[in-house]
């Protein structure tokens, strides 16, 4: 019934929105499979091959598999999310349909861009690390903050570094184009997740405020480690305050830090 049980890429692309229309439907939680089906094969991004520099047409094409790759698994988080919490309210779940289709956009970019490079999906592995940092057990809350706050937040400042690292070089016109436009879209999705977990906050009476640190520290263990400068002002635009935003500089610095 829902796409994450088909591999071929476009045929999910092509199912997303009807998955979705089936999961709005749903009256209870609806069974997700442990890991969603891939049509390449899957590894650990350490173990994943170096990478070429952006001067490179080989270096270009990876970045753009590597990003859909992560649009890949944004597309079936919130497929997964609306799957798994039928009873969130209603104008979540319809923002959340709008914003899975966006990633199903921005997928069908990366993929576009790939080929228009002579590349094509499936050159290198790929990795299902977003989709391990979140849980059947995660609440509506825990899940919010997992996926569009920490992980979708964090590309934001991901993506701005590589905007401005593709800035000033010839040849790179296709990859700017659909990075730029992509990181641009993000920072509505981030917004989602921001306004959203204020509004379920204040529905269960819960100080956001309070609560932000307290659950980030104990979701933090699983999540994977991001350690790219916090780009403030995209931060901002995205709903964070600036104590959010100051925990997070924190919590860079502790991952930042040689493990024991
Ligand atoms: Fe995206
Ligand atoms: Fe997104």
């Amino acid at each position: 019934m829902f796409s994450f049980s088909t591999p071929d890429i476009w045929e999910k692309i092509a199912n997303i929105q009807n998955s979705c229309e089936e999961a709005l439907k749903l009256t209870s939680a609806g069974l997700v499979p442990e890991d969603p089906a891939r049509d390449v094969p899957t590894l650990h991004p350490k173990l994943h091959p170096p990478k070429k520099g952006f001067s490179t047409v080989e270096g270009q094409a990876r970045m753009l598999h590597d990003l859909a790759s992560i649009e890949l698994q944004a597309m079936e988080l919130g497929l997964r999310t609306l799957v798994e919490f039928p009873d969130a309210p209603q104008g979540f779940r319809e923002e959340l349909l709008a914003v899975t289709v966006s990633e199903a956009e921005h997928l069908r970019m990366c993929l576009e861009g790939i080929e228009s490079l002579g590349h094509k999906w499936g050159d290198w592995p790929v990795h299902l690390a977003l989709w391990r940092a979140v849980s059947v057990e995660d609440s509506l809350l825990d899940r919010i903050l997992i996926v569009h706050r920490y992980l979708e937040g964090s590309g934001l400042d991901a993506g701005d570094t590589l905007i401005r690292r593709l800035e000033g070089t010839a040849g790179k016109q296709t990859i700017q184009k659909i990075v730029k436009q992509i990181n641009f879209e993000e920072i509505g999705h981030v917004d989602f997740g921001s306004r959203w977990y204020r509004e379920i906050c204040k529905e269960n009476k819960i100080d956001p405020n309070t609560d932000f640190p307290e659950r980030m520290d104990s979701l933090r263990i699983r999540l994977p480690k991001r350690i790219e400068p916090l780009n403030h002002d995209l931060r901002k635009k995205a709903g964070f305050t600036e104590e959010e935003i100051a925990y997070y500089e924190t919590l860079r610095l502790d991952f930042l830090k040689p493990s024991k």
